[in-house]
């Protein structure tokens, strides 16, 4: 695992840009992971920008995201759907039909897992998953919890991220109780990885998920056993780390 330390988070977004970009460079037609949240938001406009310049062109690409609530579905302003399409989908040129997420309206979670599964291995696996990270551990919606989910799976929310994500939603109340999300193997199994973490607030659970215990109760810290994943965070989220960073 190769932490790049940065000032701050447009410097994070900016190094992160750059890895993503480097990868649909020497691989026009990758297989893009991608995920929602804070984090990742200043590297997709950072993409956008080297879109608009002519500098980079996703038209050979194909993305699946993480995760999505369940229940909501792709119109609902705080669905995934949603969030990808007004960060990123709407302003770059990656085909509609090689967009891939979870289907939050469908109720047989089973059929839904499976479908995504099987999409995700018909498309040659992912080359590049990119991450954030939750304040509890979590990547994608791996909650804490006492093993590691394999594959594609419906999960209970946890307090903790119901209350971390109500500051998008009118209340607490709002915030899905459930989510579908790729499991751990299908994202240790992508070639790359990029974590993205920014803020003081994740200092702790970086110390832990990094340079801790492997253990599913940080979700993150499998990613200490991946070949070839880079965290890219900010000095702010490093800081807990000391001398554990050389
Ligand atoms: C959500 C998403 C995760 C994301 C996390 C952290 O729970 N499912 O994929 O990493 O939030 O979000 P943020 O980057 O806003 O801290």
């Amino acid at each position: 695992m190769k932490i790049i330390r940065t000032k701050d988070y447009q410097e994070m977004s900016c190094k992160a840009a750059g890895i993503i970009a480097a990868q649909v460079l020497l691989k026009p037609a990758s297989v893009l992971g991608l995920a929602t949240g804070s984090s990742p938001i200043g590297l997709y406009e950072q993409l956008v920008k080297w879109y608009q310049n002519g500098d980079i062109d996703f038209g050979e690409c194909t993305t699946f995201n993480l995760d999505e609530y369940r229940g909501l579905p792709a119109d609902h302003d705080q669905s995934y759907h949603y969030f990808m399409h007004k960060h990123f989908f709407d302003h770059v040129n990656i085909p509609q039909e090689r967009i891939h997420l979870p289907d939050g309206t469908q109720q047989d979670a089973d059929r839904e897992c499976a479908r995504y599964d099987a999409a995700i291995q018909a498309a040659g696996g992912i080359d590049l998953q990119l991450l954030g990270m939750g304040l509890n551990g979590h990547i994608g919606f791996n909650e804490p919890a006492g093993h590691f989910y394999k594959g594609t799976h419906c999960i209970n929310l946890t307090q903790s991220t119901i209350e971390a994500n109500k500051r998008f939603f009118a209340s607490a109340d709002d915030v899905p109780r459930q989510a579908y999300t790729m499991g751990v193997q299908n994202i240790m199994m992508a070639r790359r990885i990029v974590v993205v973490v920014s803020g003081e607030n994740k200092a702790d659970t970086v110390r832990e998920a990094f340079f801790g215990p492997i253990t599913p109760h940080v979700p993150a810290s499998i990613l200490q056993l991946h070949p070839d994943a880079f965290v890219v965070a900010d000095e702010a989220a490093l800081s807990k780390c000391g001398r554990l960073l050389k």
